[in-house]
């Protein structure tokens, strides 16, 4: 393992006004993605409307590298070039969803597993071959009546250590990704109780294995409602509570945290992320959104290709005013 390398790479993905563009929705959530605007998930389709993201002109000022998925990363330009070759050529660096999504962690069990050790490293040989520098393993937390049970937080904390390993050891930067998930009803501060148990399992187990944290990068969900709690913390008690609950967990060498949204409205996302940079980290606070950056886009272009400017420069806009939420200099009514 070339620590200085993994050091590298993962600086540069959280580089100043720079964040990353999660463009590794699996089949299942691209169709859910396309079935809203009405267009069908083919192979095709799919590709339009990456190369769609990724030939948007200038997009590199903002966006410091994208995670593709599995058919994307075999995908290539119009011309030809491949999109992890093309992404590379345009200064933003290619990664991977390396994970094979989630299943119920018992038969019946509201509680989720992921999945996706089982061929793990030749997966990582074989995408580090296509170009792919950095990874990604998302686990999801459930929040209800007596969850997340230990046990969901131990097995998700362990895998996701496992495979950051691995991830390492091919020398590739792992982009460990617990999600406390928004679905359900309870409070901010329940949120705040939950990320802060699930983050004190992962970095438990995470040191249990010995990852260099300073080539790794955190992917947490931000500290907020559940989408069905009517009552809306300000961002300011979002970026407080989500910084409150990171700063005794956070080792010193992370270079980095680049938040989801998670189904947050872009605007709040962007907001959310300005106010925790206003406040300030000993870390670099950064984004690698999929929603937040691509919901206007979809809607904008509706898979029509004289929708395409348009739906570039919607693209653009959202990864502008992330890079300025990143200096803590976006204002809501930039919008
Ligand atoms: P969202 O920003 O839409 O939550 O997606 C990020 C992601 O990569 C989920 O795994």
């Amino acid at each position: 393992m070339d620590v200085n390398k993994l050091n590298e790479i993962a600086k540069k993905l959280v580089a100043p006004g720079k964040g990353i563009l999660a463009a590794d929705e699996s089949d299942g959530t691209i169709k859910k993605r396309f079935d809203k605007i009405g267009v069908e998930s083919t192979p095709e389709n799919n590709r339009i409307y990456r190369q769609l993201l990724f030939k948007t002109s200038a997009i590199n000022k903002y966006i410091s590298g994208v995670i593709l998925f599995d058919e994307t990363i075999r995908q290539s330009t119009d011309e030809g070039v491949p999109f992890s070759k093309y992404l590379s050529d345009h200064g933003i660096i290619p990664g991977i969803k390396v994970d094979k999504g989630i299943k119920e962690l018992y038969s019946g069990s509201p509680e989720k597993v992921t999945e996706g050790m089982d061929g793990l490293s030749e997966r990582f040989a074989e995408y580090k071959n296509m170009g792919a520098e950095f990874a990604k393993w998302r686990s999801v937390i459930t929040i209800g009546e007596g969850l997340p049970t230990d046990d969901c937080l131990k097995l998700n904390s362990e895998l996701l250590a496992s495979y950051a390993k691995a991830c390492q050891e091919n020398n590739m930067v792992p982009i460990v990704e617990p999600e406390v998930l928004m679905d359900g009803g309870h409070s901010l501060a329940k949120c705040e109780e939950v990320t802060y148990r699930t983050l004190k399992a992962v970095f438990a187990s995470l040191e249990s294995v010995g990852i260099d944290y300073s080539g790794m990068l955190l992917k947490p969900n931000m500290v907020i409602q559940a989408k069905e709690n009517m009552t809306k913390a300000s961002s300011k008690e979002i970026a407080e509570a989500t910084l409150r609950c990171f700063s005794d967990v956070i080792p010193e060498t992370l270079p980095g945290i680049v938040f989801l949204s998670g189904g947050q409205a872009p605007e709040e996302a962007t907001n959310n992320l300005n106010e925790m940079n206003n406040i300030g980290f000993f870390t670099e606070l950064s984004f690698s959104f999929g929603r937040a950056l691509q919901e206007p886009v979809l809607k904008a272009w509706a898979g029509k290709s004289e929708n395409l400017k348009l739906a570039q420069d919607a693209f653009i806009r959202r990864a502008k005013m992330n890079s300025l939420a990143r200096e803590g200099k976006y204002a809501v009514d930039m919008e």
